[in-house]
């Protein structure tokens, strides 16, 4: 008889956006004439980088000829982007980072996912709330929580973001061997400065604990003042792990890029006390498991460092933002009260009354979808997270019915 892991009949019944896209497709059955607007999923509306087009075109090229064909790459990912990354996205910020600490895959979401693998089941973990929900969902999976209480599962630590601590974790109170952090933040939007991440990383290091940073969303960063990486703070290098994608950046959802850092610093521990390093062990998943990135994907991914793809993501990421200050300030001038849009593409709304009441509230009224906070996390339970992922003319239009809707 083939049994079933039993920790996933402990996850709730199914991810948030599935449940989201279901109840919007029961939507356009009941209402086929409505013009939807979409500001829920984060996903990108405008078309790749010109740069990495032409890339990508002439990399597609390199694969039909037999003078520069290529089969499997190397699964960390070719050195040509690797070292573009360590150059470009740390050694430029003052980040320590070699090109052989880079592990090139195909989304975030997965790695961060599967990082957790690396670590035994008994270990503590603190989780944000409201939190992605993939932090959570892998640890369930993993068997490290046990079921269900009051919205939350029992065995993890959880972090409360609220607007009394600018929605920003602090750290636990309780013994934790593996937290997560997201800046800028999904959902909220919010960002840590250099003095939280320096104390986040002081905790680490004197708790033999580790950080998985979720730097996803670091080309939104316009002040200048904020780090773009963890290892911009001094230490990061010994307890912590960033995630980066081209995805929001670079508008690669469907096209599928994104690294991991692990430093060759970094290390867990045998239960005799012996260190283990991270790098050696993600090196050993990642090449028994993943056969790397496509050659043109990465070669595209590679032209966002050239000048001119630089120029270009620059501008995709400011049209989003463009986007974003004006979902801020519409519901601001509707009284609700926003985190976030100014340094990332997600608005994190206090709507004052149950959050999927609202999401049903927009959808019915405006033809809008939103993404309900409750889905991340108690916290979000009086939230909605409203995403900048789409055209300008789109989003004013959301903002009028908004307001219509409100009235
Ligand atoms: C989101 O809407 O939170 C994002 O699409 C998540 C993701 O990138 O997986």
């Amino acid at each position: 008889m083939i049994r079933v892991n039993p920790h996933y009949q402990k996850l709730q019944a199914s991810y948030l956006f599935a449940d989201i896209a279901q109840r919007v497709r029961a939507f356009q059955q009941r209402r086929p004439d409505a013009e939807l607007i979409r500001l829920g999923i984060g996903d990108v509306t405008e078309p790749l980088p010109p740069a990495c087009v032409t890339a990508f075109h002439a990399a597609v090229d390199d694969l039909t000829r037999t003078e520069s064909f290529r089969g499997y790459g190397p699964e960390q990912g070719y050195g040509f982007l690797r070292e573009a990354i360590a150059r470009h996205d740390f050694q430029a910020r003052g980040a320590q980072i070699d090109a052989d600490e880079i592990f090139v895959s195909d989304g975030a979401k997965c790695d961060v996912g599967n990082f957790q693998e690396l670590f035994a089941t008994d270990i503590r973990v603190a989780i944000p709330d409201p939190v992605y929900p993939v932090y959570v969902d892998t640890n369930v999976m993993a068997g490290r929580t046990g079921a269900v209480v009051h919205e939350r599962y029992e065995g993890l630590v959880y972090l409360p973001c609220t607007a009394d601590n600018g929605y920003v974790p602090q750290i636990p109170d309780a013994p934790v061997d593996l937290a997560y952090l997201c800046s800028p933040n999904n959902p909220t939007g919010a960002t840590m400065t250099r003095g939280e991440l320096q104390t986040w990383v002081d905790w680490a290091r004197a708790h033999r604990a580790l950080i998985l940073f979720d730097a996803a969303y670091e080309a939104f960063i316009r002040d200048d003042a904020l780090p773009h990486s963890i290892y911009e703070i001094p230490g990061a290098r010994e307890v912590a792990i960033e995630f980066r994608s081209y995805s929001k950046t670079a508008g690669f959802t469907g096209v599928r890029c994104a690294y991991t850092v692990v430093p060759r610093d970094c290390m867990a521990w045998q239960a005799g006390g012996e260190a283990v390093a991270l790098h050696a062990l993600w090196n050993r998943r990642h090449t028994t498991k993943f056969n790397g990135v496509s050659y043109p994907v990465q070669r595209a991914a590679e032209a966002v460092y050239t000048p001119e793809g630089q120029q270009q993501v620059r501008a995709l990421t400011d049209g989003y933002l463009r986007n974003a200050q004006a979902i801020r300030a519409g519901l601001q001038a509707l009284g609700l009260p926003c985190t976030g849009g100014d340094n990332s593409p997600y608005i994190w709304v206090d709507t004052g009354r149950d959050a999927w009441e609202f999401f049903d509230l927009l959808l019915e009224k405006a033809a809008v979808v939103c993404t309900p906070g409750a889905g991340f996390g108690r916290c979000g339970q009086h939230h909605v997270r409203i995403s900048a992922f789409n055209s300008y003319a789109n989003v004013k239009a959301a903002m009028q019915r908004i307001a219509q809707a409100l009235a």
